[in-house]
């Protein structure tokens, strides 16, 4: 993955089957992202949710009625998508979004100040918040400058934190997982083919765990986008998407800046070590190449034919897109598994999604991608979600 990265400009025409001309890349990408959900595969990610309307329903699990809306909307209500039966609910996106959401808070909070979340960001649901084991204040001292982006990332992963919680409201709210950030940086490094790994040693090492971490989030966030059947909430969740690409890019761009660097007795580095990461990430998620380190002094486009030397600090297909993941294969990365778990890695206890338990199992990789699809059952116990409306005042 270096001088292939970023081939944009290929061309491999394919010929459409109802016209008989060529299909365009666009659609040609189009066709093969919905094979890749029409296992069944639900919902990925996440989404916030805001709207004018202090009353907007979180629609979700009466599909069964909006059936036949024109442009796939709700001819009841057009401020809602319809989605096919079997989709998990918002609130299941919501909640599965949460969950990354206090991984990334406790990350950042505890790199910036020392400390995690507060008792009013944690609680909630019928489970007891569970233990944060690992993180502690870096030492930023001698990189003030990434002192100061870690505490901005920080109080963004808060604030995505609180709105979460707000939007699903007391009858939707999970606590805290239980995370371990000690076992799981040390699994992860042996992925990536070192012995152990501290984020919290240095300014350095702290980015390279950030790394691991922003890009799951964006392509959690698109995946999930297909399943969001309400507008406002498909709305904030792009906001949200779009803050985990500017924190994404920020990291990719530093790293990239210092690549050369050696990293702590390690013997490589930072370079060597952020493709060994992303190289680790895309053997989780299954077959499908859809990660990609920072390059290399050899990462080149192709801009009409010619191959100009570049960087490669955004990870996109032919297209210029970014790259979805399910649930599955956030799950897979975060579990730090290629086979189906429902818990492990960042997460001993696994995720909490108490409405949709098939979002909260990683995919078996081995055998393709989606095979944990058929073992969701999303739609049969939505009605267990209790949460009727989104709180929509938390700013
Ligand atoms: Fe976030
Ligand atoms: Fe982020």
């Amino acid at each position: 993955m270096t001088d292939e990265i970023k081939d944009k400009n290929e061309q491999s025409p394919i010929i459409d089957a109802a016209t008989g001309g060529p299909l365009s890349k666009s659609r040609r990408r189009f066709l093969a992202h919905s094979g890749m959900y029409t296992a069944g595969l639900v919902g990925s990610a996440l989404l916030g949710a805001c709207s004018d309307d202090k009353n907007v329903a979180l629609a979700q699990d009466d599909n069964d009625s909006m059936n036949g809306g024109m442009d796939g909307l709700d001819p009841n209500n057009p401020n809602v998508i319809v989605l096919p039966d079997g989709s998990p609910s918002d609130a299941g996106v919501l909640q599965f979004a949460l969950n990354l959401e206090y991984l990334e808070a406790e990350y950042y909070l505890r790199a910036v100040t020392g400390n995690g979340l507060m008792e009013d960001d944690i609680g909630g649901g019928s489970e007891d918040p569970g233990m944060v084991t690992g993180g502690r204040m870096v030492d930023f001292s001698g990189e003030p400058l990434i002192g100061r982006y870690a505490a901005e990332i920080a109080s963004d992963e808060l604030d995505h934190v609180q709105f979460l919680r707000s939007g699903l409201g007391d009858g939707g709210v999970i606590s805290r997982p239980q995370i371990n950030f000690t076992d799981a940086f040390n699994a992860a490094a042996q992925a990536a083919g070192l012995n152990s790994f501290d984020p919290f040693a240095s300014p350095i090492n702290f980015l390279i765990g950030a790394f691991i971490f922003e890009d799951v989030g964006v392509s959690a966030y698109k995946g999930g986008a297909q399943f969001i059947r309400n507008r406002d909430f498909l709305t904030a969740a792009a906001g949200i998407l779009s803050v985990e690409g500017y924190h994404a890019g920020l990291v990719r761009t530093i790293l990239t800046a210092r690549m050369d660097e050696q990293v702590g007795d390690t013997g490589l580095n930072i370079g060597q070590i952020v493709n060994a990461i992303s190289d680790a990430r895309d053997d989780l998620d299954g077959p499908d190449d859809i990660d990609q380190g920072i390059g290399d002094d050899n990462t080149s486009v192709s801009i009409y034919g010619s191959s100009i030397r570049s960087t490669n600090i955004v990870p996109v297909d032919d297209n210029g897109i970014t790259y979805s993941r399910t649930p599955g294969q956030v799950h897979n990365i975060v579990y730090l598994t290629p086979e189906a778990a429902e818990m492990g890695g960042f997460f001993p206890q696994g995720t909490r999604i108490p409405a949709n338990p098939g979002l909260s199992t990683s995919s078996d990789s081995g055998s393709g991608d989606m095979d944990d699809a058929s073992d969701m059952d999303a739609g049969d116990d939505s009605d267990s979600m209790m949460m009727d409306e989104m709180e929509t005042d938390n700013g």
